[in-house]
Order: C-alpha cells, then structure tokens, then sequence
C-alpha cells in the first residue's frame, strides 16, 4: 500500500511506481499481453530472429535487409573475447556458479576496453554489441574450463544462437536447436522494467558505464525471485521425479505455503504470453528429444496450478517452460540463468541507451524508522 510520507510516496518493492519511459516493451499484466516496439511476442518468436530483435528494441524499428546484415556482421566481428579474458576465466575456480563467473567476466571487459568510459552514443552502441556478442562466448569458456575441457573459438559463420551451442558442445547443433534456442532469446530478450533492467538503470544514471551497468544487472538477475527461477523450475521437476508425484507434492508445497518456482509476476495477473509460446514450442522439442516425461510433468503442475491459484492471478511465468526447454537442448541446470542473461543482455544495453537520451540521477528515498536523539554511550559504557 502506498503511504504519504511528507509529499513523497513510500511504496514497496516499487510496485506502483513508475520509474522510466521507454519505447522498448510494453507489457499488459492483465491481458497477458507482450509487444517488443508494438509487435506481438508471439509473431516475434515465429518469424524473427535474436539478431532483428535486437535491432527492433535498439533501433524503434525492424531493419531492412542491409541494416540486419550489418549488425549481423558486426556481432560476429565481436563474437570473441580478448586472449587475457580467457586466462582470466582459466582460474577461476571450477566449482563456481556460472553466473559469478559470468558477472566476473563481463566486469572485467572494460579492463579490455579504451572507450569503457566513453559514454557517448556511437560509443555505447559499439559497447553494447561487444557485450551481447561476447556475453556467450564468456559462459561458454567458463563451463567448458570448468569441465577441463579445452575452449572453443567462436564461428563468425553462425548466427549468435548456433554458435554459443558450438562454443559450448564443440559440436555443431541441429536446426532444431538452434531454432529452439534462437527462440528462447527472444521471449527473453526485454521485459520493462524488470528487476535487472531497474539495476543497469540505476547504475548507468550515475553516468557510470555499460560495463559496470551489466555486472550490475547480471548480480540481479540471478536472485531465485527473478531470472533464478528456471533453476528452482528444474530443481523442483528433478525433486519431483515422476508424474505420479506431482499431486502430492505441489499440494504438499501449497500447504506448507512455499511459492512454486515459475509461477506467479509482479506485472502478469494473466499467463505470460511467453509462457503460452513456450508451452506449445516446448512440447515438439520435448518429444523430438525424449524428455516428454518433463512436459507432461510441468503440465500437470499447471493444471493444479490453475485449479489451486489460478482465481488469484497466479499463473506461469516465462521460466516455467524454459527449464524444460533448455534441459531438452541438454543445458546443464546451472547455465539456465546465464542463458537469460545472454538474452536480457540486449534488453539491458538497450534501456541503459535509451536512459542516457535524456538522464536523470535515479535515487529514491527511504522511510527512516530508526530512533532519533540517542546519546553517545562511551565504549566501557555499552
Ligand atoms: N507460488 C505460490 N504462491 C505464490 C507464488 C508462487 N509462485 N507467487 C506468488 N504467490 C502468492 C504469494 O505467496 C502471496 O500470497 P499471500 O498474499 O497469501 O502472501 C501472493 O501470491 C503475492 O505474491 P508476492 O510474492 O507478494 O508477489 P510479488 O509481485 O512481490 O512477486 C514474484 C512476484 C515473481 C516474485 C512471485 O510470484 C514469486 O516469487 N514467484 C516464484 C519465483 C518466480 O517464478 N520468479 C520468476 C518471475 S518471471 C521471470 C523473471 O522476472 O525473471
């Protein structure tokens, strides 16, 4: 509930507030509705690529043929990380969470950088493609270290989906892999103000930089409450074992009023229409891989889910069917969320740019609720 507290709106967790324009994504809750620039997620995801996303969120606008081929060639120009990068990933410890590893990394771009801290717009755009091109090869080289496996260049010939799949398997995925992934980070690719926009608006408000914006929004990505989801998703299917367990155990946690991961939105109060999208792509992937026993698992939650919680707007979110879908493309559980951070990279840069349009210092302020006039109590007094 919002109060007013001398003029100013104490409102928790932000939930009325709005913090930003932006011409990026417009999200309605109630209708479950999703457009990138104006443009239904569900026509994106049928008929777009990662790439021309990326250049209607940044640009306002689809490309034309040129326009996609130069930003095409521009990320696979980047598609590398420097030399001292690499040497630095190779000692990181191998048992640690990728997404340390990822937020590490991505920090220590900028020491491979002169224009880190040049923060005018051809400069940010230039920045903003070396960071959704090199965000994959960075988890890629950090589980194939982890693995002592040895790391594998990128392949400017393939598009930014297929190659993370090579960097990361050395080998070179199928269509449908790639497609199925090509997917994944579109749906994925920008959603408002989220949590981990909200932090790289933040810190890029501060006239800081891009780099420092993204470490940034990555440490807030990976709280279960937000992008983390799809891990607890996989962990919770995993858990639950068998279809036939399904009843028991989400009637088990709904009693014990412990939140089932990949349900629920701060926004959606309908079913994310990523999540619809996701359903039906997932169910052909699942069969193509065998991992239907997954599907028919996440079904079921759904279904009690509806029954149990659905009149409270508690639906699925976007993480519910992405476990499935990246378990099915053989993702280990832990790159779940690094997967997410490649795709939001672009929602990211893109909301950092717009923000610098047209700045302004973003601080808000706290209800003090501590005591006042308390005296001094020397040491040898406490
Ligand atoms: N399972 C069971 N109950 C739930 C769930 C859930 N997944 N989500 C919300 N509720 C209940 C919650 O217990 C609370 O009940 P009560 O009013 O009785 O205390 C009520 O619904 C409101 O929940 P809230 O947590 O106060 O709502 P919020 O808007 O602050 O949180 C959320 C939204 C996404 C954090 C929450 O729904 C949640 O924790 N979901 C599980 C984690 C998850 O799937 N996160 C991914 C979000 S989508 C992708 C992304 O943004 O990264």
């Amino acid at each position: 509930m919002s109060v007013n507290l001398d003029e100013k709106i104490f409102d928790k967790g932000l939930a009325n507030t709005i913090a930003a324009e932006s011409k990026m994504s417009y999200i309605d809750g109630v209708n479950g509705i999703l457009e990138y620039v104006g443009i239904d997620i569900d026509s994106l995801a049928r008929n777009s690529t990662f790439e021309e996303t990326t250049f209607l969120l940044w640009n306002g606008r689809l490309p034309n043929e040129q326009e996609l081929a130069t930003l095409v060639a521009a990320f696979r120009a980047e598609y590398h990380i420097p030399a001292g990068l690499i040497d630095l990933i190779k000692t990181f410890p191998t048992d640690a969470a990728p997404m340390h590893a990822l937020q590490t990394a991505v920090a220590a771009l900028a020491l491979h950088d002169s224009e880190a801290d040049v923060n005018d717009p051809d400069a940010n755009l230039r920045k903003s493609i070396k960071l959704v091109a090199k965000t994959p090869a960075i988890v890629a080289a950090f589980d194939r270290h982890r693995k002592g496996k040895e790391i594998i260049d990128p392949d400017p010939s393939l598009d930014i989906a297929s190659n993370f799949l090579w960097m990361l398997n050395g080998e070179k995925p199928t269509d449908t892999m790639s497609k199925a992934l090509d997917v994944c980070l579109i749906l994925h690719a920008d959603h408002g103000t989220n949590a981990s926009t909200f932090t790289s608006l933040v810190v890029i408000s501060t006239l800081s930089d891009m780099y420092s914006s993204m470490a940034a929004a990555i440490g807030a990505l990976r709280g279960p409450l937000h992008g983390g989801a799809n891990e607890g998703v996989m962990r919770m299917l995993d858990e639950i074992g068998e279809l036939d367990n399904v009843d028991a155990a989400i009637n088990q946690k709904l009693a014990d009023k412990d939140k089932i991961m990949g349900f629920g939105h701060r926004v959606y109060k309908a079913v994310d229409p990523r999540a619809t999208y996701l359903k039906t792509f997932t169910k052909g992937l699942a069969e193509d891989t065998g991992n239907l026993k997954l599907y028919e698992m996440s079904s079921r939650i759904e279904e009690i889910m509806n029954e149990k919680v659905g009149s409270r707007g508690i639906y699925p979110n976007v993480d519910f069917y992405s476990a499935t879908t990246y378990f099915s493309l053989g993702l280990e559980l832990d790159l779940f969320t690094p997967l997410f951070a490649i795709a939001r990279m672009v929602g990211w840069t893109g909301h950092c740019m717009e923000q610098l349009e047209d700045n302004k210092l973003i601080r808000p302020g706290s209800n003090y609720v501590g005591p006042h006039e308390v005296p001094y109590a020397p040491l040898d007094q406490r």
